[in-house]
C-alpha cells in the first residue's frame, strides 16, 4: 500500500512535498520523476512500456518493480511526456548497482535515454556506489546508445532457464542444505564474501537488507556441520531466480556445488516452482558446465557496461 508515511517520489528539480509531487504526477505528468516506490497504476504503465520495447526487438528487459525501496534509496525513474510514460530506468543495488532503462519507441532519439541515465547515475554517485548499465546483446538500439555514451564493457552474463529438473546425486549424510535464518547473517556474509572475493562489510549489509524482503530467502550448504556454500532464492513476478550461488574456494571440486544446487531445485520443485532461472558470467566455464548438467539452458545474454563514477 502506497501512503505518504513510507513512500514518496520527487519530481526532479520540482516540488518537494508528497502531495504536491503526486498532484504534479497525476495531473500534468510531465518530465522526470524519481520514485520512491511505485503505485499499482505506475507498475501497469511500466509493464506496458516494457512489453512494447520487448516486442520491438525481441528482448526481455530487466525491471525493478518493487513497490517499496530500501530506506533512503531511489531505484526507479520515470519520464513522462504529455501524460505518456515515455521512459523508465530502474536500478538493482548489489555488489554493483545494476541499471536498466527503456524508452517508448515513439519517443526515442529525443534525449530521454540520456536524461534517465544521468538521473540514475547521480543517485549512484550520491550513494557512493559503483554501477553497471545492462544491455541485452540482442538490443541494437541499446548497443547504439551504450556506444554513444562511450561506456566500456565490463562483463557479460547468460541468463539460463531450467528445462528439466536434475536427478540428485546419491545421498551423502555428511551434507545438508538448510534455510538460513536472520541469526545466520554473519555466516552467510562470510561465506558469500569469501566465495566471491567481496568486502565483508558491504556483503553483510546487503545480506541483512535482502533477508528482510519477503520474496527473498537464503540457503546454506553444510558439510560435516561446516558451512561450505550459500545461495539466494528470489521469487519475482511468478518466476524464481537463484542468485549469489557460491562455494568456498577450499571446498570446490568436491561435488558440493552440485549438491547445493540440486537440493535447492528439489525444494523448489516440491513447492511447484518450475520457472527457475539462474545467471552466470559468460566466461565462468565450471559454473556453466554445472548448470547445463543440472538442466539449465542459455536463453539470453546481457552485457554490463561500466558507469564511471567517483567510486570507480
Ligand atoms: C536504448 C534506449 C533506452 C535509448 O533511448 P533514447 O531516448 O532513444 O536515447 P537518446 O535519445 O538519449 O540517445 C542518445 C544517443 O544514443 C545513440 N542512439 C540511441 N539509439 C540509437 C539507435 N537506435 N541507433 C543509433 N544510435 C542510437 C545516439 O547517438 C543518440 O544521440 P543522437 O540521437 O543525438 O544521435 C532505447 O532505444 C530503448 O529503450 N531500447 C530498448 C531497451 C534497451 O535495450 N535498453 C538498454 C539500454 S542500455
Amino acid at each position: 500500500m502506497r501512503d505518504a508515511s513510507h513512500l514518496h517520489s520527487s519530481v526532479v528539480g520540482g516540488p518537494s512535498s508528497y502531495l504536491e509531487e503526486h498532484q504534479a504526477v497525476s495531473t500534468s505528468r510531465q518530465g522526470l520523476v524519481a520514485a520512491r516506490g511505485l503505485a499499482p497504476e505506475e507498475v501497469a504503465e511500466i509493464r506496458g512500456l516494457a512489453e512494447m520495447c520487448n516486442a520491438l526487438e525481441g528482448l526481455d528487459l530487466t525491471l525493478n518493480l518493487a513497490p517499496e525501496p530500501p530506506p533512503g534509496e531511489t531505484n526507479q525513474f520515470l519520464c513522462y511526456h504529455d501524460g505518456v510514460l515515455a521512459g523508465y530506468c530502474s536500478m538493482y543495488p548489489g555488489r554493483n548497482t545494476e541499471m536498466s532503462g527503456m524508452v517508448h519507441p515513439d519517443y526515442r532519439r529525443r534525449g530521454i535515454g540520456r536524461e534517465l541515465f544521468a538521473a540514475a547515475r547521480d543517485e549512484v554517485i550520491r550513494r557512493g556506489a559503483r554501477a553497471l548499465l545492462i544491455c541485452e546483446t540482442g538490443s541494437a538500439s541499446g548497443q547504439a546508445f551504450v556506444s554513444a555514451l562511450g561506456l566500456p564493457r565490463d562483463m557479460a552474463e547468460h541468463r539460463m532457464e531450467l528445462r528439466s529438473f536434475p536427478v540428485p546425486p546419491p545421498a551423502d549424510e555428511r551434507f545438508r542444505l538448510r534455510r538460513a535464518e536472520p541469526e545466520d547473517v554473519d555466516t552467510l556474509a562470510r561465506v558469500s564474501a569469501e566465495a566471491f572475493g567481496d568486502p565483508l562489510d558491504r556483503t553483510r549489509e546487503r545480506v541483512t537488507q535482502l533477508m528482510a524482503a519477503l520474496n527473498q530467502r537464503f540457503y546454506l550448504g553444510l558439510f560435516e556441520q561446516e558451512p561450505v556454500g550459500a545461495l539466494r532464492v528470489e521469487d519475482y513476478d511468478g518466476r524464481t531466480f537463484i542468485y549469489g550461488f557460491g562455494v568456498l574456494p577450499q571446498h570446490r571440486g568436491q561435488g558440493l556445488g552440485r549438491r547445493i544446487l540440486t537440493r535447492t531445485l528439489e525444494i523448489l520443485r516440491a513447492e511447484g516452482r518450475t520457472a527457475v532461472g539462474i545467471e552466470v558470467e559468460t566466461d565462468n566455464v565450471p559454473a556453466l558446465a554445472l548448470y547445463h548438467s543440472c538442466g539449465f539452458e542459455i536463453v539470453r545474454t546481457y552485457e554490463y557496461f561500466k558507469v564511471e563514477t567517483p567510486s570507480g
